[in-house]
């Protein structure tokens, strides 16, 4: 069994951007992020501040507004088109999910397709699904099929099961991995809790992609000997043992499902940091293209 380690993949990526950054940096652009987070929930301020972190270690300019959680959607809307308006900014990230009286869609909406690193805007969206590389693809997805290439995975005709059918991770995994080409050429099949006899399902895939958001929900009895099992579950579970009371585990039982595998993601280390080695690429890549339209 390998451990594809998430960390060291995203380290080497994060290397390449960083190098990136400078070259612009010699041509008078500086790539420039804006990470916006509505409310206090303690995860997503946790993600927020790595991201702005990041930033800053890879040389890159980065704004991050906490806003309350009373934030009106028109005053939100309102910050979004002034970061369309900037110039310094080329990725604008909205923490998801907002707060409940917030039209997450009308918000998306309102970020300017060329600065939406994260891939949730309906241009950005039918792009994707068009095939047509000029837009952006979102992050953790992107990062998932990043490290089957870089851990030498073959997904050309291997069976891939999703397991998750969200806008974030699940839809956008699939339209990737059916794409021709590197990391692509895969037969998908997405499965999720409606999915009838979907242990059954999961067993008959070379490559497995747990995105369904239940801690430890993939057990021994879903997976395949000698399949591939990337996990992209981050859920907090209770752990009295452990000196915070908690802990982070992935949607996949690893200690049983691990002896199976021939390759296995841990979490933490393993879909984590290539989500935020993707956005920062994806930001870089904003910026290179505003240059090149001599924005
Ligand atoms: N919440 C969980 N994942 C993501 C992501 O990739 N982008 C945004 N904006 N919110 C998220």
């Amino acid at each position: 069994m390998e451990l594809i380690d998430g960390k060291a993949i995203a380290q080497k990526i994060n290397a390449e951007t960083k190098a990136v950054v400078a070259e612009l940096k010699a041509r008078g652009r500086v790539p420039g992020l804006a990470v916006v987070l509505v409310g206090e929930d303690p995860a997503s301020r946790a993600y927020v501040r790595s991201k702005d972190k990041m930033c800053q270690e890879l040389g890159m300019h980065s704004v991050k507004y906490e806003l309350p959680a009373t934030t009106s959607q028109q005053d939100l809307i309102a910050r979004v088109r002034q970061l369309n308006a900037d110039p310094a900014i080329h990725g604008i990230l909205v923490q998801s999910p907002p707060p409940a009286h917030i039209d997450e869609r009308a918000v998306i909406e309102s970020i300017d397709p060329a600065k939406d690193v994260d891939g949730f805007h309906p241009v950005n969206v039918a792009k994707l699904a068009l095939g047509d590389s000029d837009g952006f693809v979102p992050c953790t997805p992107l990062g998932c099929q990043r490290l089957l290439i870089e851990s030498g995975i073959e997904t050309a005709g291997a069976h891939v099961v999703v397991l998750g059918r969200s806008m974030i991770v699940g839809k956008p995994m699939a339209l990737l991995l059916m794409q021709k080409g590197r990391g692509g050429d895969a037969t998908v099949t997405v499965a999720h809790s409606r999915t009838r006899n979907l242990a059954e399902v999961c067993r008959s895939a070379d490559i497995l992609i747990a995105a369904i958001g239940r801690p430890h929900f993939v057990r021994k009895d879903f997976v395949k000997d000698g399949a591939v099992v990337i996990d992209v579950g981050i859920n907090r579970v209770d752990d009295p043992g452990s000196p915070k009371g908690s802990r982070l585990v992935g949607d996949v039982h690893f200690d049983e499902v691990a002896p199976k595998c021939r390759a296995i993601t841990p979490v933490p280390g393993g879909v984590g940091p290539m989500t935020i080695a993707m956005l920062m690429a994806n930001t870089v890549e904003s910026c290179r293209r505003s240059a090149s339209r001599g924005a």
